[in-house]
This record gives C-alpha cells, structure tokens and sequence, in this order.
C-alpha cells in the first residue's frame, strides 16, 4: 500500500516547472509496527483510517456510524467503545485521541478494559475479601459476645439455682442442728436418768446392807434407853449419864450414814469442781460398808494423811466408787472364804485409785463398758443373794470418770480377781493452767 504525496514546482515568474512526487509505502510500515495489546490508527481529515497496527481496520471510514460495529458511550469521562470487530479487536475499549495538525491526521487509540476492570474486579474482590475478613472478625466478636451473654446467663441462672439449692440446704442444716440440739437434751436428759437409775440399783444392792447398818444401832439404842431408864430408878445416875452417851454416838452415826445416802441419791447438776478422793472414798465405803460387813467382806483402806484434790463431782465420784466397791462385793458373792477389797490411793501427777478384789476375775474385760452388759441375774432381785445386775453400773462410771477428764480400767490380776483403776485430773493442774 503506498500513499502518495504530489506537488507542482514552479519557476519564479512563470508557470510550473514540473511536479514532485513522493511515496510512501505504508505496508512496511504497517508490518515493522510493534505488537501492542491496544489498536492504533490514525485517520485523515477525510475520516478514512489510513494506519493501523490491526490490518482490518485500515481504510475503513472512521465516521462511518456502523464502523466496526461500534456504539460509544461515556463513562465517568472516558470514551467507551463498545465493538464486535472479531477476535483482534477488544469488545470494549477506552477510546483516546489527539489531532495532529502538523501532518494533518488524528490519532486514535482503543485500549481494551478488560485488563482495568480485572484489576477492578481484583481491587473490589480485594476489598471484598477485607469486608469479608472484617465482617467474620465482626461476626466473630458478635457470636463471642453472644456466646459470652449466653455464658453469663447460663451462670448466672446456675449462680440463682446453687444460691436456692445453698438457702435450702441451709434451712435443713438449721432445722438437723435444732433437732440435733434437742436429741443432745434428750440424750443428757437420758444419761442423767440412766444415772439416777444406776444410784437406784446401787442402792437395791446396798439396801440389805444398810437396813441391817441402820436396825443395829437401833436396836442398841433400844436397849440402851432401856437400861437408862433402869439405872434412874436405881439413882445409878452416872450409869444412866453414860447410856445417854452411846445413844447419842449410834444417833450419830445413824444420821451420817442417812446423810451419805441423801447426797448419794441427790441429783447432782453442779461443774466439775474442786473434789478430795480420801473424802470420796470414805463416803463410798461407809455406804457399803454395811454390806460389806454383812457378806464378811474384809476392807482393806488405809486413808493417806494429807487429801488429794482432783478434778469432779463429789455425789458422782462416790457413785463411782460405790459401783466398784459393789461389784467386788457381787464378784465375791458365791465365794466360801477370802473375800477382801483393798483399796489403795497413788497420789501423782495423775492420782490413781485402785479397787482390787479376791474375785474370781472379769470373763470378758472387753465388754464390762458395755451397757447392759451384765454376767449377773437380771432383775432376780438382791434377796437372791444380793447378785442382781442390770449391766449400768460400769458404763455410767465410764461415762461419768470421762466427763471429769479421767479414765477407768478393768483388767484381771495376775494371780485371780479383779484390778479396777480410776486415773484422775488433779485438782492443782487446773489452778495453774487457769
Ligand atoms: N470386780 C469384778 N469382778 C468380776 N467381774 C466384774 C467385776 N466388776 C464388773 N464385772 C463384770 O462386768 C459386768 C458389768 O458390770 P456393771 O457394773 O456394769 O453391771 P452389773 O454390776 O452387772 O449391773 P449393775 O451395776 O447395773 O447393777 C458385770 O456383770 C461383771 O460380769
Ligand atoms: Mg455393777
């Protein structure tokens, strides 16, 4: 393809010399033209394309309004071509220009937007991916925030359920202490009875005892006014001044031994105090020593001089005592000869009583705490040879030595009868650590 480019050369005065031609051949042009992705012409003033880079267009009458089949339309400024020119030519492109007056062309670009609006399309993708990201971190604090509420509801209703559950279980523990409270008054109430019971059944054992302890100097008082009266009317006045005496002494006597059994049966309720075991003992044996003397029982108690203080209750202590005095007494009972009771006091930094007997020993040393534990007869009465048992007597002195902060014991001698031990909390230990 060649465009030529002809002129006349004229001689100065006159008419023209010859004409100039020039041409040029715009194939090779056409074929050196580097590959570019967008479509190059350049158009004359006629409109008609005369350079292109895309050989389908060359020639073609640019205004034509079926060029290429093209529409345009304008899109935020910029010149959009819409075409349907074949696989060479985008189908839409931007349309850029510039006139070129110098050489009397314009020059025309279309550049396809595909590439822009793929970027475009990377961008909003881009952007979308970032809404996206936001959006789930959004969603995620909204679901955490929900889940943390749920949470927080979740326990805060358990909170309400365990604080219903605690207020019950509160109300039952109140009401299990006020039933508890009462069942340890009943159990006090109980102990206290079981121990007015356990005197009782003492006394039962002591009672043939002590009638026989009590007749006696009766029936010496009997006499002995008897004979007073006889010595009067004799006016043997120093006689009868004497008479009067020995009344006096067994009147004596009678009353102490009516006073021990008024404090042995008296119910007693006071604090541990300040007690003398040497006083104790001498009441436990003067209230069976009646018995003891009935049965042929021989005492062997030599008091120790100076007292022993300890820790208790005088009443209770005697009921201790007397318990253990009287079951060596049952114990030796059924026995022909050497029937003995020694008791024996060891002061220390625990004063320890020992009640030993010439017994035939403890059958089960185990058991003998057990209430209602019992070898004797039980309720046979003590006129069947004074042995009668209910089986309380061992288990209110336990129970009565430990209130006091002490200990009982029953074991077997070496050699026969029975060794019972009260160890006890002396008396000074108490003022010093007070
Ligand atoms: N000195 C002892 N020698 C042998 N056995 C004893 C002696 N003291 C207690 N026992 C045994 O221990 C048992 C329980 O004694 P405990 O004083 O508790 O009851 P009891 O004397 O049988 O009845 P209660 O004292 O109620 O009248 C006795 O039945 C007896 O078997
Ligand atoms: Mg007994």
């Amino acid at each position: 393809r060649f465009f030529s480019f002809a002129a006349p050369v004229f001689t100065t005065p006159g008419p023209a010399r010859g004409a100039l031609l020039a041409e040029v051949d715009v194939y090779r042009f056409d074929q050196n033209w580097p590959t570019s992705p967008a479509a190059v012409f350049f158009t004359n003033a006629a409109g008609r394309i005369i350079v292109s880079n895309r050989a389908e267009l060359t020639m073609l009458k640019r205004s034509l309004p079926d060029f290429l089949g093209h529409s345009r339309q304008s899109r935020a400024g910029h010149d959009i071509w819409t075409l349907s020119a074949g696989p060479y030519l985008p189908a839409r492109a931007l349309h850029l220009s510039r006139a070129l007056p110098v050489i009397g062309v314009t020059a025309e670009i279309l550049a396809d937007t595909a590439p822009a609006r793929q970027i475009a399309t990377l961008q909003a993708a881009v952007a979308g991916a970032f809404a996206l990201v936001f959006g789930a971190f959004g969603l995620f604090a909204a679901e955490r925030r929900r889940a943390l509420a749920d949470a927080n509801a979740r326990l805060e209703a358990r909170v309400a359920e365990r604080t219903r559950e605690l207020v019950t279980a509160n109300r039952d523990l109140t009401r299990e202490i006020g039933e508890r409270r009462e069942a340890e008054e009943a159990l006090k109430q109980a102990q206290a009875d079981l121990v007015q019971a356990g005197k009782l059944s003492a006394l039962g054992q002591m009672s043939a005892g002590l009638s026989h302890e009590l007749n006696q100097p009766l029936m010496a008082i009997r006499s002995f006014a008897d004979n007073a009266g006889k010595y009067l009317d004799r006016g043997k006045l120093d006689q009868a001044r004497g008479n009067l005496g020995h009344i006096s002494d067994l009147a004596r006597r009678m009353g102490r031994i009516i006073q021990n059994l008024r404090a042995f049966v008296r119910n007693e309720k006071e604090p541990v105090a300040r007690v003398d075991l040497v006083q104790v003992i001498d009441s436990a044996v003067e209230l069976t020593g009646a018995r003891l003397k009935a049965e042929a029982v021989t005492l062997d108690w030599q008091p120790p001089a100076e007292p022993v203080a300890v820790l208790g209750g005088e009443v209770r202590l005697t009921q201790v005592f007397v318990n253990l005095i009287n079951n060596a007494a049952d114990a030796m009972a059924g026995q022909p000869q050497d029937r003995r009771v020694t008791i024996t006091i060891e002061p220390g930094a625990r004063p320890q009583v020992v009640i030993r007997d010439t017994g035939p020993g403890i059958a089960d040393p185990d058991r003998i705490f057990e209430p209602f534990y019992t070898t004797k007869a039980v309720g046979s009465g003590s006129a069947a040879g004074g042995e009668d048992g209910m089986g309380l007597g061992l288990s209110i002195s336990y129970g009565l030595v430990q209130s006091f902060g002490g200990d009982i014991r029953g074991t077997n001698a070496p050699g026969r009868g029975a060794i019972f031990s009260v160890v006890l909390e002396p008396w000074k230990n108490r003022e010093q650590a007070a």
